[in-house]
């Protein structure tokens, strides 16, 4: 064994297998201990290499998601806002809806849960190996002005539609202008049955004119296709923030 060690190391470095070089040696050492046959040997050691793959890809698209925090559904308290759907909630965290590019949308007040539950959602994604990603609507429509400005913005469209599930945070707490209107218009209908959006809003559908810079026909063709395919939760509860503030 020991007069190859240096040319195994050297062969398993070439063909980017570290973690076998990491434990083989040690492994080899366990199967004749145990008396594991060298089919089972081999089985280990590949084993733990996939492995070890598995969680580098999970971590690095959870890393590219950009999430502001980490919050997991485990986390969340549905006895404090009853009025959310629990059973819905764990059938999204299956990524069902991912499949069919459907769309979730979180509204509600401050405080109820909207960022936690899009943000637990995008980690189960993650996790899944989808290509995630998490943005605020103001950072969102700021690089899609920028992209317009600089002529990419055909470019960033494109790029966005080859993630898997974006994931579009606080629309309706800064209003847009009616130019970024319309560029998150083209964004949504970009994404239109093939790609799902997780949104999270302060501001009932209703009020979605305000949003839009009083553009009632935008705003009504963007939630149209936001809610053709969708899970719409309406949150009518009070805030956890106000709870803890409150102990
Ligand atoms: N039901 C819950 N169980 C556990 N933690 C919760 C629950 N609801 C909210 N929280 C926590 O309370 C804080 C506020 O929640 P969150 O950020 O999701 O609110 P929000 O609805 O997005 O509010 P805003 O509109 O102000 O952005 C977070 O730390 C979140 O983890
Ligand atoms: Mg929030």
């Amino acid at each position: 064994m020991q007069q190859y060690q240096m040319q195994i190391d050297d062969y398993l470095k070439t063909l980017s297998l570290h973690r076998i070089r990491d434990i083989y040696v040690q492994e080899a050492e366990n199967a004749a201990n145990t008396k594991l046959s060298y089919q089972d040997y081999l089985h280990r050691l590949l084993e733990q290499q996939v492995l070890s793959k598995i969680e580098r890809s999970i971590n690095r698209r959870t890393q590219l998601a950009c999430f502001p925090q980490v919050k997991r559904l485990e986390e969340f308290d549905f006895a404090f806002q009853p009025r959310i759907n629990e059973k819905l909630i764990r059938e999204l965290s299956t990524l069902e809806f991912m499949t069919a590019a459907k769309n979730v949308l979180f509204i509600g007040a401050p405080g109820v849960g909207k960022t936690h539950l899009a943000i637990s959602i995008g980690i189960k994604a993650a996790q899944a190996r989808k290509r995630v990603l998490f943005c605020t609507a103001e950072q969102l429509t700021q690089d899609l002005a920028a992209a317009e400005v600089s002529g990419n913005l055909n470019k960033m469209l494109d790029m966005t539609t080859r993630i898997d599930l974006l994931i579009i945070d606080e629309l309706g707490y800064l209003s847009l202008t009616k130019q970024t209107a319309k560029l998150f218009f083209q964004l949504v209908s970009k994404r239109y049955e093939k790609g799902s959006i997780i949104v999270t809003s302060n501001k009932p559908f209703e009020q979605w004119g305000d949003i839009f810079a009083g553009d009632e026909v935008v705003a009504a063709a963007i939630l149209d296709r936001l809610l053709h395919h969708s899970y719409p939760f309406l949150i009518n509860g009070k805030s956890f923030r106000l709870k803890t503030i409150n102990k």
